[in-house]
């Protein structure tokens, strides 16, 4: 979504705030600008699309200023237009925004029977108004911004610099992330620390309610009622992790090929493999006091979820209730007191989770999280935070962080099982056993791409592809099925093979791949006449399978064959395959594969 960079520095620093915005490129954009002020005159450019076209029209008409504010936009209100585009401006203040004005009716009433008139169709116009009119009434800025902000509901992030002003921005969040960074003699502001990587490691964030005034000299924050108040500066890892693609086409191309090494990492750090058990740091749930678990997440987060809800409920006899986290915020669930609620996030900052989150708090829930990005406010708002430990991942589509997801998981079923008595220890060493095989086997399969480029010429000319799971390995085939259509933007959908005959099996004609996930497991003859039943309608058969072509015991369009794995694990290693086949295929089609069209990294509104 939307990403916010400011800086003020002591040479022009339009181009740093260009190279900032690169760095948030990943969290998905469709114009871009930015805004700063020369000789106490705002001044600022935007473009629609990507960033070089805003570069170019940099290029034509400089920017100057030492102090500027820069903007990637992901449309809410109003088209992608230049206009649309931030940064919007008065006469007297710019503004940059992350998130959404929930009162923005209201808000527009009262602007325009006083008689303003607006220019664009975005909530961010209604808040340059609202400071101008303040500073036009005597206020100063800081005064000013206060005031305005008081009047909005919503989640947001904000900054603003002002005419006659060369050492003054002020930023505030509510909801949305903000990192501010200390320079020498210079000072920035981010979305995240990854923006602020290339010119400085020591961050502090701002908590919600926050707002901050910053000079080159530092910073001074204070809380929603207005207080004094001192954040905690800390060292980033960003800059250590430093995003770049390696020998890779892509993010996402390096990022799943990475898996074997980041989902080891993930494991080692919650399993003891010398006495293999697993071993939670610091777990204060007591899993045997639980009458139930729920989970909320979203998209492929959830995925994960749906995967941990056979595990739980297998290992450890523990019912999961699970749901989309943007239906389980407003499905007013009653909750016992003093359950556990789970969420599962790679960004922790996705608003309709950390909403369920809050949901969660107030009925009583103890809060644990799996997250990747650790100072996320997901994790902050945690009482337990399980951490992946994926590195950044930068390509739209998860892939990394889904099979870290899932290694967490597992190892908490695990615990939760053997906490509750439903695991015995031989079974726990035989599950450990095969967790610790994952990365060995995720390494095989990536050694062996060359079928998926073969399968990407023909998925390429489908209209609609079907994946068919069963058991623990349905939410595989509702992964294989997202991935495929947020970057190819192939129409495909997941179903639980059992369900074919429920209607999807009209779909079927010879126009249809239909790619099956299928280890041989305790599912395998139930899927493989489901995979019959497709193939006798004319429906082309990718068969995913350790097993041989001819088990599948019809004709096949093709047939991948996958190592044989514990059907515990087979969905951490059968997710590989499902993220090749889409990469393989968009990369063919000539998708935009990092950054596919309307969607964002980071989902922070609503
Ligand atoms: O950061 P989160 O894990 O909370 O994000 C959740 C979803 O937005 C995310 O998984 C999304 O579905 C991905 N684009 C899927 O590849």
């Amino acid at each position: 979504m939307c990403g916010i960079v400011g800086i003020l520095g002591r040479k022009p620093v339009s181009g740093q705030l260009v190279e900032a915005l690169k760095r948030l490129e990943y969290r998905g954009y469709d114009s871009a600008g930015v805004a700063t002020v020369e000789n106490g005159e705002l001044g600022r450019r935007r473009a629609e699309g990507k960033l070089q076209n805003l570069e170019a029209r940099l290029a034509d008409e400089p920017l100057m200023g030492r102090i500027g504010i820069g903007h990637t936009r992901w449309a809410t209100h109003g088209a992608p237009t230049e206009t649309n585009a931030h940064p919007h401006m008065t006469k007297r203040v710019s503004v940059v925004h992350n998130g959404i004005i929930e009162n923005f009716n209201q808000l527009g009433s009262e602007l325009k029977s006083a008689g303003v008139e607006l220019s664009t169709d975005t909530d961010t116009e209604l808040i340059a108004h609202m400071v101008t009119r303040e500073l036009d009434a005597g206020h100063d800025p800081a005064v000013a911004v206060q005031h305005a902000l008081r009047r909005l509901e919503g989640a947001f992030a904000v900054a603003f610099i002002f005419k006659g002003h060369d050492n003054l921005m002020i930023a505030a969040r509510q909801g949305s992330p903000l990192a501010i960074g200390f320079g020498d003699g210079e000072m920035y502001l981010g979305s995240d620390a990854i923006a602020l990587a290339p010119f400085t490691d020591t961050i502090t964030y701002l908590e919600d309610g926050d707002w901050a005034v910053m000079t080159r000299e530092g910073v001074a924050i204070r809380d929603r009622e207005g207080m004094a108040v001192e954040r905690p500066v800390q060292k980033s890892v960003a800059s250590a992790l430093m995003v770049d693609k390696g020998n890779h086409r892509h993010f996402m191309a390096k990022e799943i090929h990475e898996q074997p090494e980041v989902v080891g990492h993930t494991l080692a750090h919650f399993i003891d493999f010398a006495n293999e058990r697993v071993h939670i740091p610091d777990l204060s749930i007591d899993f045997a006091s639980l009458n139930r678990i729920s989970i909320s997440a979203c998209g492929t987060a959830y995925y994960a979820g749906l995967i941990a809800k056979y595990w739980f409920e297998k290992l450890a006899r523990l019912p999961v209730e699970i749901d989309v986290a943007s239906e389980f915020r407003y499905r007013e669930i009653p909750m016992e007191r003093n359950g556990l609620a789970l969420f599962i996030s790679q960004s922790g900052e996705t608003a309709d989770t950390l909403a369920a989150l809050r949901y969660c708090r107030e009925q009583g829930q103890n809060i644990a999280s799996i997250v990747n990005v650790r100072e996320s406010s997901i994790a902050r708002d945690s009482d337990l935070v399980l951490p992946t430990l994926a590195g950044p991942e930068i390509g739209v589509a998860s892939t990394k962080a889904f099979t870290c997801q899932l290694a967490v998981l597992a190892c908490l079923a695990i615990a939760a099982g053997r906490a509750r008595g439903t695991l015995s220890e031989e079974t726990e060493v035989e599950l450990v056993g095969a967790l610790s095989e994952v990365p060995r086997h995720m390494s095989a399969i990536l050694r062996e791409v060359g079928a998926y480029d073969a399968l990407a010429h023909t998925l390429a000319k489908a209209g609609d592809v079907l994946y068919l799971g069963r058991g623990v390995n349905y939410p595989v085939a509702l992964e294989g099925a997202l991935k495929l259509k947020e970057i190819s933007y192939i129409h495909a959908e997941g179903y639980a093979a059992g369900e074919l005959k429920h209607g999807p099996i009209a779909l079927i004609d010879e126009a249809v791949p239909v790619v099956v996930v299928a280890p041989r497991d305790g599912m395998f003859e139930k899927i493989v006449s489901n995979l019959q039943e497709a193939a006798a309608r004319g429906g082309q058969i990718v068969f995913l399978s350790d097993a041989e072509e001819s088990a599948a015991g019809c004709d096949l369009m093709t047939a991948i064959k996958l190592p044989a794995v514990h059907t515990f694990t087979a969905p951490l290693v059968y997710a590989l395959p499902m993220q090749l086949i889409a990469y393989h295929t968009a990369v063919f089609m000539g998708t935009d594969v990092d950054q596919p069209r309307n969607l964002a990294k980071s989902v922070t509104v609503e």
